[in-house]
């Protein structure tokens, strides 16, 4: 009987798989099992022989020996590295190779997302220079000649009498110089202050500096601009407060708050109603234009919004800090 013939022959295939152990003896199973002179071979031009009745089924099962013994070999194959020069194994069900990707700062983060809120309320994104002279950082800006912030103590200076600006109100001052109200302008940027370095003071930090220029403004207006604002950032649950406080370039002048998640009142930025002594300096007419500003610490709302106990954890660059932030 055919079924005979095909039992034995995977019966002996069986035991020769066993033996083999090299490349050379796996090609010698293939031709002895599937070659012209195999038996499996022969088995097909027996099939000549079998009644028409009976030859469907032993047609097939000849061919599930000869697709068994083709499988073995090609398995036999790749086991003992023979694939390598025929044909190259690719197992495409292994997970694949991801690169690692970076990501900007958090304090780029913060930057990009207060500064885009400003833009979609029509404010334009302006730039000015970190090293400044007294006029942009102080004078123009209404702050006296005697003023403590003006000391070494509390400002870098450079052996030129120029010094590294301590605040981005210095933009508002280049700002105005360049352009006419109405405008209304954001600034980003580093600002730099020489404080002994601890948890929560660093030499060099991140302030986000607005200004807003027209004919007519109110305490209410800035109100508004601010409370939206702060709805966008810190969601709109977020409730707001003006502390009233003392900016010499700004008259009435505030702190304003948030109190947000239950953390009782925290200051996030300082704001008011540009003073005419800062129009003044940089040629405006004070009865013909009025203004408010704002200025904010970006550590300052990323420790807020983060939970971030120790501003010096911006700076260290420490992978495992930064990835969290993605
Ligand atoms: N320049 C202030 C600071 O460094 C922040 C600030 C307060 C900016 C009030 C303003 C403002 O424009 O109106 O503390």
């Amino acid at each position: 009987m055919i079924t005979d013939h095909i039992s034995q022959i995977r019966a002996e295939a069986v035991l020769a798989i066993q033996q083999i152990n090299s490349a050379a003896q796996a090609e010698a199973f293939r031709v002895q099992f599937l070659g012209k002179k195999s038996r499996l071979t022969g088995l097909f031009s027996f099939l000549k022989n079998v009644l028409p009745a009976d030859k469907a089924v032993a047609g097939a099962e000849i061919n599930t020996l000869k697709v068994w013994l083709q499988g073995s070999a090609d398995e036999l194959q790749v086991r003992f590295g023979a694939a390598a020069e025929t044909a190259s194994f690719f197992d495409s069900t292994l997970p694949g190779i991801i690169p690692p990707s970076g990501s900007t700062h958090l304090l780029t983060q913060t930057i990009e997302e207060v500064v885009s809120i400003f833009e979609r309320m029509g404010f334009d994104i302006a730039e000015g220079p970190e090293v400044e002279n007294t006029f942009h950082n102080f004078t123009a800006l209404n702050v006296p000649e005697d003023h403590p912030a003006r000391d070494p103590k509390d400002t870098f200076y450079t052996d030129q009498g120029n010094l590294l600006r301590t605040q981005t109100s210095t933009v508002q001052i280049r700002y105005m110089q360049s352009h006419k109200p109405p405008f209304r302008m954001i600034a980003p940027g580093r600002v730099y202050r020489p404080d002994t370095v601890d948890a929560s003071h660093s030499f060099m930090f991140h302030q986000i500096e607005g200004l807003l220029v027209n004919s007519k403004v109110n305490f209410s207006e800035l109100k508004g601009v601010l409370h939206l604002f702060l709805r966008e950032l810190f969601g709109d649950k977020v409730k707001m407060r003006f502390r009233p406080h003392f900016f010499p370039f700004t008259e009435p002048s505030v702190e304003v708050d948030i109190e947000w998640k239950n953390k009782g009142w925290l200051e996030v930025l300082g704001a008011g109603l540009v003073d005419p002594n800062v129009f003044q300096a940089v040629g405006y007419d004070p009865q013909a234009v009025k203004g408010f500003a704002f200025g904010m610490g970006v550590e300052r709302l990323a420790m807020l919004r983060h939970g971030i106990p120790d501003i010096r954890l911006f700076y260290e660059n420490d992978l495992r800090f930064l990835r969290q932030f993605k």
